[in-house]
């Protein structure tokens, strides 16, 4: 049986789940791909990932460098994330004649264009199913499963961080602080959690599914990108009672007008059938015009589903190399224009701050009026006289440009003390 050797670097909760699989399940492996896998290297600068693995001498590595100058190594496995000593990484590896399998999300998102030039330079590959939805197989699926279909949309749940803490507020009523610090403690999160709550993370995942899946990636710049750090125990209570739950949704769609691509907190029906992937899970609800619509649900954090992505990656590169099994074309990842947001027509859930008295609530409907925003459902549950109470107005489908434009009259009302809150809702 021939051998294909590999390197990880970067022995963190994703290398070192990696790691554990490729030993684990060693025979298991080389009978399902009919090539032997062998770690010849485990590398990370931090002696205490390296001990906790308890690495055999003959592979625990300090240095990355004296990896990428191997030459028996035909894969490298980059698990250090960022862009870096990543993207140098992953250059020099190919320079010297290496594959690459990557979970780097934000190197692909924002410099995907020229990993792949490097990659078709030096004729090497670089495989990323790991990228997106953790244990997912959506990268394979769409590239290869999904071949023959034209993909039009894709409403996803793509953090499994922000996923955990919305459900958790939800479920459990607890604080975002709290939530927040059980989803790093489980290992879910981003070095920098900013990411996973400010929606950046997703914005990397979806500016990756839209260049696999519709053959066209917006630049990361144009993707619309709102996190969920202003999301209130109350927005997520008031959905709940008009019969919606919030979820961080990444969506992109190929509509007429161009490509829509944002990535949001957004109401969905409860019966929706995202409103029940909760936790670390993921979902990909997408819409082939073969297949219909189809979902793809699993765990979409965390060491070995995450680990369980990579492997499959090198098993696949094992076989290109050792077996002659055909290598898939290189992305374009070729930056081009989104849709603006001011011209995307969606329902809004609005949670007015405003003073409780009479007249207050037609001065506002007077402004959407005016925009020519109709109302679908007005709840007010507090009754303090003189006092500021949420007002929530949901609306039927208006456009962006119309809803802002009447959001920023409303705002400077007297009756208004608080920004208002806007959130999208999904159908
Ligand atoms: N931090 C990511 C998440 C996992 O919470 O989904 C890796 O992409």
């Amino acid at each position: 049986m021939k051998t294909f050797n590999v390197a990880i670097v970067g022995l963190g909760t994703v290398g070192s789940g990696v790691y554990k699989i490729l030993k684990q399940k060693a025979s298991l492996l080389a009978h399902r791909a009919g090539v032997r896998i062998r770690l010849v290297a485990a590398c990370d600068n931090d002696a205490k990932k390296r001990r906790a693995l308890n690495l055999s001498r003959s592979i625990a590595v300090r240095d990355l460098r004296q990896v990428v100058n191997d030459p028996k190594i035909d894969c490298i496995v980059e698990l250090i994330g960022g862009k870096g000593i990543a993207k140098k990484l992953i250059l020099d590896a190919f320079k010297n004649g290496k594959d690459v399998v990557t979970a780097n999300k934000a190197l692909l998102a924002e410099c995907g264009k020229e990993v792949f030039a490097a990659a078709k330079r030096s004729d090497r590959q670089i495989y990323f199913e790991a990228s997106v939805g953790g244990g997912i197989p959506v990268i394979k699926s769409l590239r290869e499963s999904l071949v023959s279909n034209d993909i039009s949309s894709i409403l996803s749940i793509i953090n499994g961080t922000a996923n955990y803490i919305l459900t958790r507020m939800s479920i459990d009523k607890m604080d975002f602080k709290q939530a927040l610090k059980l989803a790093q403690h489980k290992g879910y999160a981003e070095a920098d959690p900013s990411f996973d709550i400010e929606g950046i993370d997703s914005a990397h995942k979806i500016t990756i599914l839209s260049e696999i899946a519709f053959g066209k990636s917006v630049s990361l710049k144009e993707v619309y990108c709102q996190g969920i750090t202003h999301i209130d125990e109350a927005d997520i209570e008031f959905a709940d009672e008009v019969g919606y739950v919030i979820k961080l949704l990444a969506i992109a769609k190929q509509t007429k007008g161009g490509i829509e691509i944002r990535v949001q907190p957004t109401l969905l029906p409860k019966d929706h059938i995202l409103a029940s992937v909760n936790g670390s899970f993921n979902a990909i609800y997408l819409h082939g015009d073969e297949t219909g619509d189809m979902l793809l649900y699993g765990r979409g954090a965390g060491s070995r589903p995450t680990a369980s992505a990579v492997v499959s990656d090198i098993i696949d590169l094992a076989k290109v190399r050792c077996a002659n099994a055909p290598l898939l074309p290189y992305p374009a990842f070729a930056p081009i224009s989104a849709k603006k947001l001011v011209d995307i027509e969606s329902r809004y859930y609005l949670r007015f701050s405003v003073i409780d008295k009479p007249g207050v609530l037609s001065q506002i409907s007077s402004l959407l009026g005016k925009q020519g925003i109709s109302i679908s459902d007005v709840m007010q549950r507090e009754r303090k006289a003189g006092r500021v109470v949420p007002l929530i107005v949901l609306t039927h489908e208006a456009y962006e440009k119309n809803l802002r434009a009447a959001i920023k009259q409303i705002d400077r009302l007297k009756c208004i003390k608080k920004r208002t809150q806007v959130l999208r809702i999904e159908e």
